[in-house]
């Protein structure tokens, strides 16, 4: 038996430059895709995988992210004095439970590798989970859900793997792959970040969902500045491997990117399609457009 996977945690203190304007005042996190903020889904997909505690690791400027998490007194007293049911329902479904979540902050753009090591004491010594919001996955089995099945037969550390255009290689952390466990589950063997297309050893990119065991803290500790500048995760990663297995687990659903702008619209575009509420009319409403454009 594995040590359950309970907490996970999400780095939010992004300073979301590519969407400026949008993201002067407002987190980009909380930027909507179709009527939830892009937040909320990565939040259900943790709940999905049966993730009790959830660590945002936030930075100045992302306060509604803890506002958006916690009880909306007033509005909930006058959607309740209206009887809007409906609304008042929407708002308890995505409410977290009293006392599982947790907020601290990145004090400096440090990189991911050190965000996550800013949760090192909320998550103390298991094994844990960490969800990168700009990527959407869209799948019926949860991403991370699929991965903590793998874990549990597998033990030690798990990605999310997916293919990438092999000319965009220096985009993402890249790994290289060993022996194939079962179906989509393989050994990684090793991995390197933002490697250029002639370094990669494959075209296999870390694709935003790791399971990682709390070892990782330390060494993230020690973590010297890789790629960019930033203390990189999949640095030390690569010497967690050392001492501690890791297995990818190759996604097979739809990831949406919106980080960038293009990702963030098929995002909107995608999850609209999918809702029973608003997709027929999205159809029409789309061929109008391209028609009048
Ligand atoms: C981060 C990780 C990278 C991963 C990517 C997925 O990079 O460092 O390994 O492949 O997320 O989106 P970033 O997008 O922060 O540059």
């Amino acid at each position: 038996m594995q040590k359950a996977i309970r907490k996970a945690v999400l780095p939010v203190a992004g300073l979301g430059t590519r969407f400026l304007p949008a993201t002067k005042a407002v987190p980009k996190e909380m930027m909507t895709v179709v009527d939830r903020p892009a937040l909320q889904y990565v939040v259900d997909e943790a709940r999905a995988a049966g993730i009790e505690h959830i660590v945002f690791v936030t930075g100045r400027g992302k306060a509604v992210i803890e506002d958006h998490f916690d009880v909306a007194y007033e509005l909930e007293a006058t959607l309740e004095a209206r009887s809007k049911t409906e609304a008042l329902e929407v708002l308890k479904r995505d409410l977290p439970v009293a006392g599982s979540v947790s907020f601290t902050r990145q004090q400096a753009p440090l990189g991911l590798g050190h965000a996550v090591w800013c949760a090192r004491d909320i998550i103390g010594p298991e094994p844990f989970a960490v969800l990168l919001p700009d990527m959407l996955m869209k799948h019926h089995t949860p991403c991370l859900k699929s991965m903590v099945d793998a874990y549990e037969r597998t033990g030690g550390n798990v990605l999310s793997l997916e293919e990438c255009e092999p000319a965009m290689t220096a985009q993402y952390g890249i790994v290289a792959l060993g022996a194939t466990v079962q179906e989509d589950v393989f050994e990684v063997t090793g991995m390197v970040e933002k490697p250029k297309p002639a370094a990669a050893p494959s075209n296999l990119f870390i694709s935003g969902r790791y399971i990682l065991q709390p070892e990782i803290f330390d060494l993230l500790e020690t973590q010297e500045k890789g790629a960019g500048g930033e203390i990189q995760l999949t640095d030390a990663m690569l010497r967690l491997l050392k001492g501690s297995p890791f297995y990818g687990v190759r996604f097979r659903g739809t990831t949406y990117d919106t980080g960038t702008k293009l990702g963030f619209l098929k995002a909107n575009l995608a999850y609209a399609l999918d809702r029973e509420d608003i997709h027929g009319n999205i159809r029409a409403e789309l061929q109008s457009v391209l028609a009048e454009s």
